[in-house]
């Protein structure tokens, strides 16, 4: 018999802790773990690097299938402009067909994997006996972000970063294909208020109340 492998999906809006959250669950469990973000930055970067342009469809497509899971780089792609890029390139169903398509491959690992992203619970793994939606207020989220451009020394303002999560959410969430939105048998986590240790603690027990149905 062959082991069950055991998927754990991760959604939730830019800025709201799911990336930290998501690789201490991954090192906690020894699961694989894929910020599938990342798949649409390298598609988006592949393009402004080559000077093509980033509203053909049919272009972004043919670079999406190049991407390579392996060597996904997070400091390289984690630049405003490519994240910019990578949310209009997202709304483009081909190039969601292609990056879903690796995504889920990548989900099959043993024993287990982490996926993160914003249609993990509702398309890419619908099936995960685990699904998250990791939230938190844009005023939030926006201070989370601003802290750590000023903590890496870097020059930022709150206001113009306020806006640019609400111009973020507003694309994710209201795009026609893939929308942001929890699943339904998602568990809501709001960490507003929450410290990083009592989020993976909340985490941890939703997890390990699903693992023991599962054994
Ligand atoms: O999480 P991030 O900022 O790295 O994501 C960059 C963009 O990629 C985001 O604006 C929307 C898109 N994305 C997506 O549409 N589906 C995913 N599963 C992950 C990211």
């Amino acid at each position: 018999m062959t082991m069950q492998n055991f998927t754990i999906a991760i959604d939730g809006p830019a800025a709201a802790g799911k990336g930290t959250l998501s690789r201490q669950i991954a090192e906690a469990y020894g699961f694989h773990h894929l910020d599938t973000g990342l798949t649409y930055r390298a598609t988006a970067k592949a393009l402004l690097d080559t000077g093509l342009p980033l509203d053909d469809e049919i272009i972004a497509e043919k670079i999406a299938r190049e991407v390579e899971l392996g060597g996904l780089d997070r400091d390289i792609l984690s630049k405003h402009e490519i994240g910019e890029a990578a949310s209009k390139i997202a709304v483009m169903p081909s190039v969601r067909r292609a990056l879903v398509e690796a995504q889920r491959r990548f989900s099959e690992k043993q024993p287990g994997t982490v996926l993160d992203g914003r249609d993990i619970g509702t398309v890419v793994c619908p099936q995960a006996p685990v699904k998250l939606y990791v939230t938190a207020s844009p005023e939030v989220r926006a201070r989370r972000r601003y802290d750590e451009i000023v903590g890496r020394g870097g020059p930022a303002d709150y206001a113009e970063i306020f806006e640019d999560v609400k111009r973020r959410d507003e694309r994710d969430m209201g795009r026609a294909d893939s929308p942001l939105k929890p699943a339904g048998d998602a568990h809501l986590l709001d960490t507003s208020e929450m410290s990083i240790e009592a989020a993976f603690q909340a985490a941890k027990s939703i997890i390990d109340a699903a693992l023991n149905r599962n054994t």
